[in-house]
């Protein structure tokens, strides 16, 4: 087999972080990308890659030569531009939150499962060292049994600076629960089991464009642990983003995407060192092995279906 062709719809900030892993990777080409930016195609193309350019994505998808569409459009038009590649038979790599609807994540998920393509979604914190490291001290029974979990995700100011575009900052597709809160919740589903008994309290300002300027929310894991999440934006503080898991024995952190620590009452809290520790699984590295029918480590649409059903309740929309 070649190197796995591959399309890419959106061409913004994270749409751009994906085209710098395709290049560095052995096994896969840009052939193709879309924007309805013809401005930022033509970056694209001076800065990076010399592809076919398609101001309209459907050109794309029926490009014979393409066979994964990478989708990074923000969030309201991943349900139709999916659904296109899909019925095309084309395989999809969807950026995370699956939609902006917990209707078209349900419909996505189906769509993917008529469909029987190769469907994967861009959650980077299962494919980081740290993450991977959690896991298996959790499993190793490091923090004895788990009575809480705590997420906070605080930010001096929302938008974050390498993130300023058109929606991010509003109600109707932005804000952190959207953004940020989906990683967290796809990370808590894959370690601890499912997420039910959502209550969220939405702190949010008068103008009912803008988005959320905090969040209070308890939610339960399945055997009733109690999750608690406590967001909170534009306040004198710098961003901290923590997710703990606290136990009879220790305490698991992850500290702003990337430290992993652990305390005890023996012990101080403590970093746990990742550095000699290589990435066990990479996601283009995964996207490969799967279009060549191999078993991968991907995060299918069902997956990102069921993080959605979550993020809607703590939005009061499900
Ligand atoms: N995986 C991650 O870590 C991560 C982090 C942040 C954001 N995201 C997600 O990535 C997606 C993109 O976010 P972003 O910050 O790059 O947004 P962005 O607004 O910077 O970029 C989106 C790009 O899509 C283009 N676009 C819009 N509609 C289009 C259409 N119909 N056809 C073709 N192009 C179209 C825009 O012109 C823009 O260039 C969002 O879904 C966001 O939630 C993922």
């Amino acid at each position: 087999m070649g190197k796995l062709n591959i399309g890419i719809i959106g061409l913004g900030a994270v749409g751009e972080r994906l085209i710098k892993q395709f290049i560095a990777h052995p096994e896969t080409e840009i052939v193709a990308i879309c924007d309805v930016s013809v401005n930022r195609m033509n970056e694209i193309r001076e800065t990076y890659v010399e592809a076919t350019s398609y101001e309209d994505h459907r050109d794309l998808i029926h490009d014979d030569r393409v066979e994964l569409v990478y989708v990074a459009v923000p969030p309201k038009f991943h349900h139709g531009i999916a659904l296109d590649v899909m019925a095309a038979g084309k395989n999809i790599l969807c950026e995370k939150p699956l939609a902006n609807t917990y209707e078209e994540a349900k419909d996505m998920a189906e769509k993917a499962a008529e469909a029987g393509v190769m469907t994967a979604m861009n959650f980077p914190l299962p494919y980081t060292p740290p993450v991977q490291l959690f896991e298996e001290k959790l499993n190793s029974g490091i923090i004895g049994k788990l009575r809480r979990i705590d997420f906070k995700m605080h930010f001096t100011t929302w938008p974050r600076a390498w993130q300023q575009n058109p929606w991010i900052a509003k109600r109707e597709q932005g804000g952190y629960i959207r953004e940020v809160m989906p990683h967290y919740l796809q990370f808590i589903q894959q370690i601890f089991g499912k997420v039910t008994n959502v209550n969220s309290f939405i702190d949010y300002p008068d103008n009912e464009e803008d988005c959320e300027i905090g969040i209070i929310a308890r939610l339960e894991l399945e055997d009733g642990t109690p999750i608690l999440v406590n967001g909170l934006s534009n306040i004198a503080k710098q961003e901290d983003v923590a997710l703990r898991a606290y136990g009879e024995k220790g305490v698991l952190s992850l500290l702003n995407w990337g430290t992993l620590t652990f305390s005890s009452l023996d012990q101080e809290e403590e970093v746990l060192s990742h550095r000699d520790r290589e990435a066990k699984m990479l996601l283009v590295d995964e996207l490969v092995k799967a279009a060549k029918g191999e078993p991968a480590h991907l995060i299918d649409f069902q997956e990102g279906y069921e993080v959605q059903a979550v993020l809607e309740k703590l939005l009061g929309k499900n």
